[in-house]
């Protein structure tokens, strides 16, 4: 059996892209469904109890990675492998792999060893990506437990950033075994006994990432694990503007939150690390926006933090705001154009991102809306086909549209946020209309 093998299964093997302490990993062409795919392996070499385990964490991955289905998280595809043919054939361990989406780019890790210290606005761009892929697994009970730059792949050129190796991952709700994180992303929680690992562990190792993007150096270093590991827990990583003052004071204090050495002291959830992030990044964005080229990345940005702050959306999580802006389209409309016109078909939902629009009925404006401004949902919902108002721009405006036909699509979750937020909403409209009427009858 030659050393590399031209496959592994029926995966035709192209060239290697990483490797591991599981083992390595492949970029392989799937003859069947004429793709290519990512192919875990084991080290070659490795038998009995270390090859057990191995392929015990490639099963543990795949299971736990088989419910995941996110932009910012490797998708899995398969895993094989027989254990009691690896006993007959002790050096093979390609008889046992794991098949992964291929994602583009190259591993953090390899990205910060190539540019060095990364510019702040693509570092929060980075952690911002993680952060709904944070979410969108504590969501689901899971915790990571292994976040450091090598197991997140980022592809500069599109801005895909993903999530991968959920090989020591758990759910949080069930005991597990505690298992030691990767030095010197650990976390203080890793070795003190009485700490559990919860999303906070995740939190905090982000965390770390994000100083090792600012700054271009590990936040613990030591010359033995014991000096690392004692430095997690007690001792305060250099202040990052040490390492460069242009670094706003904003940006060091997310590190620092989400770095606190108390899990109750750093951000709550992910969707808070992510709004903080947000925040920094249309200040960051802002002074740069006009010259240079990521204007339709900070259009993003915006985006989430106009809906976030949208009491239609305030309950709505990272990812499920996401889903509705990828749901629809981003309009502009100049002053006095229509959007809506009285007795049209009544097929979409719109949110005011820019500018103002008047609300127009018979002629006669009765209202003007602001950013942030819904309209469109009652004729979604009472299934009144035809708009009641016109809705025209007082300035230039920018819409995010989405159609009803696209609503009912999405997923369950975000269907449910959405009905929530309209009944609040239509509370609160009737218990005001209903305090006018009190008044005016009294
Ligand atoms: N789906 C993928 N697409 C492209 N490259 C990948 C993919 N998965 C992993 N890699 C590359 O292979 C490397 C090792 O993968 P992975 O982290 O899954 O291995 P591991 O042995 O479990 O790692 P660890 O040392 O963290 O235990 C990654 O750092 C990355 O460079
Ligand atoms: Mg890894």
């Amino acid at each position: 059996m030659s050393a590399s093998p031209e496959t592994i299964g029926r995966y035709q093997i192209q060239e290697q892209v990483g490797a591991g302490s599981n083992g390595m990993v492949y970029r392989c062409f799937d003859p069947i469904l004429k793709r290519d795919v990512a192919v875990k392996v084991p080290a070659a070499g490795l038998s009995g109890d270390e090859l057990q385990s191995v392929v015990e964490n490639f099963y543990h991955e795949a299971e736990i990675g088989a419910q995941f289905q996110h932009a910012n998280i490797v998708t899995v595809y398969d895993v094989g492998g027989d254990l009691l043919q690896s006993d007959k054939q002790p050096d093979n361990g390609r008889n046992h792999y794991l098949v992964m989406e291929l994602a583009d780019g190259m591993s953090l890790k390899d990205y910060l060893q190539q540019h060095g210290r990364l510019p702040v606005e693509e570092t929060l761009r980075i952690v911002f990506e993680c952060c709904k892929a944070l979410d969108y697994i504590h969501y689901q009970g899971v915790l990571h437990r292994d976040i450091k730059p090598s197991n997140i792949i980022y592809d500069a050129d599109s801005m895909s950033v993903k999530i991968t190796d959920f090989s020591i991952s758990a759910y949080a709700d069930k005991p597990s075994e505690k298992q030691p994180g990767t030095l010197p992303f650990s976390t203080p929680e890793h070795f003190l006994v009485d700490e559990m690992l919860t999303r906070q562990t995740d939190i905090f190792a982000l965390g770390s990432v994000m100083y090792q993007m600012l700054t271009g150096s590990c936040p613990f270093q030591g010359d033995s694990v014991d000096e690392v590991a004692s430095r997690i827990v007690s001792s305060n990583p250099r202040p990052i503007r040490e390492f460069d003052h242009a670094i706003p004071a904003q940006v060091e204090f997310i590190v620092l939150k989400a770095m606190s050495k108390l899990p109750r002291d750093r951000f709550k959830d992910a969707v808070e690390f992510t709004d903080a992030v947000s925040f920094a990044l249309k200040t960051v964005g802002s002074v740069k926006r006009g010259h240079d080229d990521s204007h339709r990345k900070n259009n993003d940005i915006d985006e989430y933090l106009i809906l976030r702050n949208n009491s239609w959306f305030s309950e709505f999580s990272p990812d499920q705001i996401d889903e509705l802006v990828r749901s629809g389209c981003v309009l502009n409309y100049e002053a006095d154009e229509y959007l809506v016109k009285e007795g049209d078909p009544a097929d979409s939902f719109y949110t005011l991102l820019e500018g103002q629009a008047e609300v127009v009925k018979a002629d006669k404006t009765i209202n003007v809306l602001k950013p942030g401004a819904c309209f469109g949902e009652l004729g979604h919902l009472t299934k009144t086909h035809r708009r009641t108002a016109s809705i025209r721009g007082a300035t230039p405006v920018r819409v995010l549209v989405v159609e009803t036909e696209k609503l009912l699509s999405m997923s369950p979750e975000s269907q449910a946020e959405f009905y929530r937020a309209f009944l609040t909403i239509t509370m609160e409209r009737l218990i005001e209309k209903n305090e006018q009427f009190l008044e005016t009858d009294t």
